[in-house]
């Protein structure tokens, strides 16, 4: 018979379930060394073997390699590619100095849709295949970044930034434009293939309190839709918010009373929190994306983990790129890791990489699409190389256990290790060269 399905062969890692913080041997780990991974000409998992498979399936042998489910990104802006790495400024000095010029540009469509291809791609060519993504103010850069998802094959979550006021020209709606635009975009494009649309609102200071409203209601109208937004990032900013907004107990609570936070609702930063707003993103099922990259850079503050999982919240790992520095989901963990040891605590290789893949995909309600191998997923999947150049090769090659390995791979690797890459099964990008 002609191939009819993928089986990829290589040391095969993800989560059964979320691993504790401190054990290094957990049972939540499933680390399948030389299996193949085999996938139907559905994009579906089908399973994974130690026996070679039958004539049924093409065979790509990536022994010696490190096979994982596909990154999820739960919070990166595409126009932001722009302006990575950026000079010298704290939050609300480099969105007015680097990040609002560069979102204006995307008022064109020519400019946000060659940007929405090239920031798709480079999310590919870094391990992600799945993101929740800010574009622009313009209803043409949402349009532009579903229609690029959906050409891709990819899972994305989006929508229009929404923001009116406290911004330049050119990037600022007003509620009844945007009420419609935002309707429009559902219609077309919510719940098609792959996409799902996340209300969007910037954050509290570029939104009138008729806007958050709006917002509001267009979430309780339909649980199925998304929330995305910024909260207690950065001190100067909950300090502007605590004078826009004087009747908020906190800066969460201005999202809180507008009906904002629910299981789909995804918060940025979330740093300078206190208890009870911890207990109300537990009580509403909200989820923080935690951005370390972005918060060392951009020198915002370090994200309480401990607390959270105290609290009870579900936390995943972003790259808030253009304040971030990498798209690399592993210099994204690193990062974490670094921003936990200052607080004194350990994360372990296994909490990184379930944040990461299944953790995301559980918090963002898409644990039966994506995030690990189970059978009937689509087949979201990238190959990476163990180890690149002579001082990762050389660690890799003494490291005895596997926590050992998985936590140098993650410490050492970036997107130069990625082999290949496959969204629901079919090849989605080789690394970029050059
Ligand atoms: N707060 C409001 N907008 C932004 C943004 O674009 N990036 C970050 N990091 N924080 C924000
Ligand atoms: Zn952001």
């Amino acid at each position: 018979p002609t191939p009819q399905g993928l089986a990829l062969r290589g040391d095969l890692l993800d989560f059964g379930a979320q691993p504790g913080w401190a054990a290094l041997e957990d049972p939540a780990v499933r680390y399948r060394p030389d299996h193949w991974l085999l996938i139907g000409p559905d994009g579906r998992i089908a399973g994974v073997q130690k026996e070679e498979p039958g004539p049924e399936y093409r065979r790509e042998d990536h022994a010696g390699k490190l096979i994982l489910p596909g990154f999820i990104d739960t919070h990166v802006h595409c126009p932001q590619l722009d302006v990575i790495g950026s000079y010298g400024t704290e939050l609300l000095d480099w969105l007015n100095k680097y990040t609002f010029p560069a979102e204006c540009r995307y008022a064109d469509p020519a400019v946000a849709r060659a940007g929405a291809g090239h920031f798709l791609d480079a999310l590919l060519a870094h391990g992600t295949t799945t993101a929740v993504v800010f574009p622009t103010v313009h209803k043409v850069s949402a349009e532009a970044l579903f229609e690029a998802a959906r050409q891709r094959g990819m899972r994305l979550i989006a929508g229009k930034v929404l923001m009116d006021r406290h911004a330049p020209d050119g990037l600022r709606d007003d509620v009844a434009q945007a009420e419609r635009d935002c309707i429009d975009l559902i219609d077309r494009w919510h719940g098609v293939d792959r996409l799902s649309y996340a209300v969007t609102v910037r954050f509290a200071p570029t939104s009138t309190p008729a806007q958050l409203a709006m917002a509001g209601a267009l979430c309780k109208a339909d649980a199925s839709l998304y929330m995305q937004t910024h909260v207690a990032e950065n001190r100067s900013e909950v300090e502007w918010v605590a004078q826009l907004f004087p009747t908020a107990r906190s800066y969460l609570d201005v999202y809180a009373r507008e009906g904002l936070l629910h299981p789909r609702a995804v918060l940025a930063h979330g740093i300078w929190l206190d208890a009870q707003d911890r207990r109300t993103l537990t009580n509403t099922g909200a989820q923080v994306a935690f951005c370390p990259s972005s918060n060392l850079f951009l020198g915002s503050g370090l994200f309480d983990w401990p607390a959270a999982r105290g609290a009870g919240f579900a936390v995943s790992v972003a790259s808030d790129v253009g304040g971030g520095t990498s798209l690399s989901i592993q210099r994204n963990l690193l990062d974490g890791y670094k921003v936990q040891a200052m607080g004194g605590h350990r994360l372990s290789a296994w909490a990184a990489l379930h944040a990461a893949t299944r953790g995301a995909a559980e918090a963002l309600q898409l644990g039966d699409e994506i995030g690990s191998f189970d059978t009937g997923l689509l087949a979201d999947v990238c190959v990476w190389d163990w180890a690149r150049g002579p001082v990762a090769q050389a660690r890799h090659a003494v490291a005895r256990e596997l926590h050992e390995k998985v936590f140098a791979w993650m410490s050492l690797s970036d997107e130069r290790n990625l082999v290949r890459s496959f969204v629901a099964g079919r090849s989605a990008a080789l690394p970029t060269v050059g």
